[in-house]
């Protein structure tokens, strides 16, 4: 079938083929169905002369036959729905993480080495990319038709899309979850690159690495005063904790991956890890998403170093 929208990403082909082969078995059936109820209802209707001798009472055959074949059509389309969305799901290893932070009414976007954009996204043609996205208010949608994609944006939590851009140019990125007084007006465009151009677009504009910018705030907010090797307070050494597992307070374990990362900067009663006071002050109102994407990049810089096992890691 023609695709009414361009067709900009991996996943473009696989799911207009699999809308294609959905509207044509339902349209299909539906077809199916309300010929023979309009044949059946002229022909049978009152005062017609139609013969209505020799009635079928049981066809076993017939019966076993339009349960099982429709049956396993669409069971059919579930397994390969099933594929699709797995596929959809998983981005490959090597993806090239860039951060989005979703706000009323815009998107702000950040990408490896420190290149901010606003309402705009340029990414590599042929490259895997994916975005680690956030909302700063409330619910937004990250929906970029011509790459058939779309995700909810969420405070609090971290969401992920991942793509391949598969077309150079540019691309609609609209907000398709009702967030306000802007929605409609909350617009971008996706930009799609050869990854030569894109690796120079990067470079033109100079700004820290997140990573840099997350260690110049882990001073700033007064991180560094407790979590720093060698400070005099007890804190737990965050060198190399990203991706480990921690023991809290109350007994539970966690996996130290953003979102845990997350809400102990945000809120770190809840997350206190055990045998440590809970003298951290929360950071909920005092921090924006950005900032706290930025300490994670420092965070996630961190080396684990010989000594760091006695101090924040649980031994087991
Ligand atoms: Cu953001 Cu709708």
């Amino acid at each position: 079938m023609i695709a009414l929208q361009p067709q900009a990403s991996n996943f473009a082909v696989p799911i207009d083929r699999m809308f294609d082969a959905m509207l044509a078995l339902c349209g299909t059936v539906s077809l199916g169905v309300f010929v023979v109820m309009f044949w059946f209802c002229i022909k049978y209707r009152r005062g017609s002369h139609a013969d209505r001798e020799g009635r079928e009472t049981q066809k076993l055959g017939l019966e076993i036959a339009w349960t099982l074949i429709p049956f396993l059509l669409f069971v059919g389309m579930f397994a390969w729905s099933i594929d699709l969305w797995t596929m959809l799901r998983t981005p490959p290893a090597g993806a090239m993480p860039i951060y989005v932070v979703a706000k009323q009414w815009m998107w702000k976007v950040q990408h490896a080495n420190g290149r901010r954009e606003i309402d705009a996204l340029h990414v590599p043609l042929g490259v895997p990319v994916r975005l680690i996205m956030t909302s700063e208010d409330v619910i937004h949608s990250f929906y970029v038709p011509d790459f058939r994609v779309k995700q909810d944006v969420v405070p609090g939590r971290y969401t992920a899309l991942w793509f391949t851009a598969t077309k150079l140019g540019n691309y609609p990125l609209l907000c398709s979850e009702y967030c306000g007084t802007d929605h409609a007006a909350m617009l971008g465009t996706v930009t799609v690159m050869s990854p030569k151009d894109y690796q120079q677009w990067l470079k033109a504009s100079i700004s820290l690495a997140p990573a840099q910018a997350g260690r110049r705030l882990f001073v700033q907010f007064g991180c560094s005063g407790c979590h720093d090797p060698g400070s005099g307070i007890r804190a737990p050494d965050l060198r190399g904790v990203y991706g480990t597992q921690v023991r809290l307070a109350d007994g539970r374990r966690a996996n130290v991956d953003d979102r845990y990362l997350h809400d102990a900067i945000m809120l770190p009663a809840g997350q206190r890890v055990a045998g440590y006071a809970p003298i951290m002050p929360a950071y909920q109102s005092r921090i924006d998403e950005e900032d706290v994407l930025a300490l994670m990049a420092y965070i996630k810089s961190l080396k684990a170093s010989s000594s760091s096992a006695e101090v924040g890691h649980a031994p087991h």
